[in-house]
């Protein structure tokens, strides 16, 4: 008892330096617990924690060199990192060549390039062009779609994946997000107090370190290579705000710049996306943005977020889940209208830490708030931006992806945003931990729940 009074105190010592307390609320507890998840009585929420800094915006359109120069200077620059470019570059040309795989890709890519001498003969030779069987994405439909024209599961916080906790946003890791279908992952980058290495860590590394960036991404570009028909986009957080010069050494380091998507204009409209065909020929199939401190000049394949994507509210509570524009703040609605967007729908609770209200995920309605049809869920939120906005979010940005009622609810939901059909198994692997974690919350007051209530400041 002393000692986790002990460790108590230490937390909140750990939380009063990055966080504003919200006091005095009304509370309904669930169970009488001293820290439990709240059921809506709140009458303030705490905002301190949205992520902000310098938003930019570009007067012109800035259009890049040819794909080839863009590409071949990015290629050069990685070639020197040794054995993991080449064992991706050897895999990747194995796929190229194979005629027969790609013509079934093609008569829908009307930008081929010189790079990809694959893309022009075989789009020469496809005459009539043959029904496209091979799935992009995990969809035969996806394949001649712009990459903006699609709707994905996203990740939130996907590198936070501590097994029988509480404490993380995701249950399994990234292999089993990318296997079960989710094609967009956000992770936030902070750096360690003894490393030299960025990792991801939450909110700081002493509350929860998830290791080097450089593990993580090598874990992501293996399985970009071992699947040579999907696009996959990272959204880095810059925790730190550290001048992009800090990380990309990193980046560079684990060779997935060598399927690194770099765009032909700055900033990206929603109709200057290619498909996803003609990213998957040209081999640029991994789409990264920054938030915050992005510089295209410098590195014109790590896309400034907020130029050329916006998001709805961040660590959403209302379970109506307004669909408005919070990220960039004053976007006008013609100019939302013209980019991707993203939809939080990592509905937070609240949770009442010795008096202290505090924002957490919301894992007593994980199953509503994942859900493809209800008040409160997934699909429903997302009809709403498509009512309000005229298209479906991009990106369905969730906790837990793999929990709803049934699992697999999310993939469901997009796949109605999409107007495709979803009849895949989910989710992972893990089904004896997903026990012992829907054992943890039905005992709240325990220290993994504590834990929980810090993880979720961001
Ligand atoms: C490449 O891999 C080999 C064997 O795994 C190792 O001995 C060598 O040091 C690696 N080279 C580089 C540049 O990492
Ligand atoms: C395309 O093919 C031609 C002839 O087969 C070859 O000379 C050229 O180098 C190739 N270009 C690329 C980018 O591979
Ligand atoms: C994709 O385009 C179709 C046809 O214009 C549209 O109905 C759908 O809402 C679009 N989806 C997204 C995510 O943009
Ligand atoms: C950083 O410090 C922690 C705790 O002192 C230690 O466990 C970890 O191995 C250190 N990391 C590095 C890269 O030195
Ligand atoms: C991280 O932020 C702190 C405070 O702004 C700054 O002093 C430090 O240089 C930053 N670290 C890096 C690597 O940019
Ligand atoms: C962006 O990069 C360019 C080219 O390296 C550099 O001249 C410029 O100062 C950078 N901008 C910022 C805001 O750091
Ligand atoms: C969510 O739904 C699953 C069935 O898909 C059920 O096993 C689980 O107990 C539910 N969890 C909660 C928190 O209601
Ligand atoms: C959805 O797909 C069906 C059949 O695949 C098609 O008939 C229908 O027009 C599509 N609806 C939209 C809005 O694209």
């Amino acid at each position: 008892m002393t000692s986790l009074t002990r460790r108590l105190g230490c937390l909140l010592g750990v939380l009063s330096v990055g966080t504003s307390l919200v006091h005095g609320q009304a509370i309904t507890t669930v169970n009488g617990e001293e820290v439990t998840m709240l059921t809506g009585t709140k009458a303030e929420h705490t905002t301190s924690s949205i992520p902000t800094n310098l938003y930019q915006t570009y007067t012109t359109r800035i259009t890049l060199g040819t794909t080839t120069d863009t590409a071949s200077s990015i290629l050069a620059s990685v070639s020197e990192t040794g054995n993991a470019t080449d064992t991706a570059l050897s895999s990747e040309s194995a796929s190229e060549t194979s005629s027969a795989t790609l013509s079934y890709l093609t008569g829908t890519n009307s930008h081929s390039t010189s790079t990809s001498n694959a893309t022009a003969s075989s789009t020469e030779s496809a005459q009539p062009v043959p029904t496209n069987t091979r799935p992009c994405n995990n969809y035969p439909e996806f394949c001649d779609r712009k990459y903006s024209n699609i709707t994905e599961v996203g990740c939130h916080n996907s590198p936070f994946v501590r097994a029988n906790s509480a404490a993380a946003n995701q249950q399994l890791g990234v292999v089993d997000q990318l296997n079960d279908g989710v094609r967009f992952l956000q992770a936030q980058i902070q750096w360690a107090k003894n490393d030299t290495v960025p990792h991801f860590c939450h909110t700081t590394c002493d509350l929860f370190d998830a290791g080097p960036i450089t593990e993580w991404l090598t874990t992501v570009k293996d399985w970009v290579v071992a699947h040579p028909y999907d696009v996959v986009t990272i959204l880095l957080g810059n925790g730190n705000y550290s001048t992009p010069d800090f990380y990309v050494p990193h980046i560079e380091k684990t060779g997935i710049l060598r399927y690194i998507y770099t765009p032909p204009v700055i900033p990206m409209t929603l109709n200057d996306w290619p498909t996803l065909s003609h990213m998957i020929l040209t081999g640029q199939r991994v789409v990264m943005f920054m938030d915050y401190m992005a510089n295209q000049t410098a590195y014109p394949w790590l896309l400034d977020e907020f130029t050329q994507m916006w998001e709805t509210p961040f660590d959403p509570v209302d379970r109506n889940f307004p669909c408005v524009v919070q990220r960039p703040p004053d976007l006008p609605a013609d100019q939302a209208k013209n980019r991707l967007y993203l939809m939080n729908h990592n509905l937070n609770g609240e949770a009442n830490l010795l008096g202290n209200v505090l924002s957490v995920p919301d894992l007593s309605r994980i199953n509503e708030t994942n859900s493809a049809e209800g008040f409160g869920s997934l699909g429903l939120a997302a009809n709403n931006c498509r009512s309000d906005w005229g298209r479906p979010p991009n990106v369905l940005n969730v906790d837990y992806y793999n929990m709803g009622d049934p699992p697999g609810s999310v993939f469901e939901a997009a796949a109605r945003a999409n107007n495709v059909t979803y009849n895949r198994k989910c989710c992972g692997v893990a089904a004896s931990s997903a026990q012992r974690i829907e054992a943890m919350l039905k005992v709240p007051l325990t220290l993994g729940l504590i834990w929980a209530a810090f993880w979720t400041l961001v």
